[in-house]
């Protein structure tokens, strides 16, 4: 199976955790777009969506599911999206798709995370992944440098401009050994809106696709 029938085959898989008939928290990504097409072929009846991107808005609203702002819902039981690398812990890093704030926003109002990826995804430590961290444009020079100061390289991703009118820093070189303990010093440099690892919002499952089927981690 190439890459897109294994995102196909996790998209279909995620359906057993859909809860029926509550609102359901939606990622965003390639995987994500397999699994919303997935969900509307399934006859699976939920009242709505809180979506994480325009992205997966259209998707959503295009296949006639509702799309419910955040604002509107109290929680959410599940909420399911994609990774760019997840480790065996079930923390990852997320934003490659530059949707990272607007993720952790309803990842937040969830009670699980369900992530969706291919096997390719699963890594020893984080980090091989280019780090995605959304930023106050202003604060960009200061943030690369203090990256440097840590071994990371950053770039600014060049021509993006995130659903919260944010800029993108994409930065290479960083080995994250102990996810919780960089999210949470990276969250505290002004400028900063939101730091691609996700380890106080992880995954609590994790539907892993490969050549085998399959395998669930939790
Ligand atoms: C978007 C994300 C995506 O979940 C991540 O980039 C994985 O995407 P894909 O399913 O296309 O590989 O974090 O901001």
């Amino acid at each position: 199976m190439n890459q897109d029938q294994l995102k196909q085959l996790v998209g279909r898989a995620a359906l057993d955790y859909v809860p029926a008939g509550q609102v359901l928290g939606v990622g965003t990504g390639s995987t994500v777009d397999c699994f919303i097409d997935a969900l509307a072929a399934s006859g699976i009846a939920i009242p709505g969506a809180v979506s994480s991107s325009e992205r997966s808005t259209q998707r959503l609203l295009g296949h006639g599911i509702k799309v419910l702002d955040a604002a509107d819902v109290t929680g959410l039981a599940v909420y399911i999206d994609g990774a760019d690398e997840i480790d065996g812990r079930g923390f990852m890093v997320k934003g490659g798709g530059a949707a990272l704030t607007r993720e952790k926003i309803v990842a937040d109002l969830a009670a699980k995370f369900v992530c969706i990826a291919d096997e390719s995804k699963l890594v020893q430590t984080l980090g091989a992944f280019p780090l995605p961290v959304e930023i106050i444009p202003m604060a960009a020079a200061q943030l690369t440098r203090r990256f440097a100061s840590i071994g990371g390289t950053a770039s600014l991703r060049a021509g993006v401009v995130t659903d919260n009118g944010g800029h993108i820093l994409d930065v290479r070189g960083l080995a994250i050994t102990d996810p919780l303990a960089f999210e949470t010093e990276v969250n505290q440099w002004p400028g900063v809106v939101t730091v691609g690892v996700f380890a106080r919002h992880k995954a609590s499952v994790c539907l892993l696709g490969g050549a085998g089927g399959v395998k669930t981690l939790s």
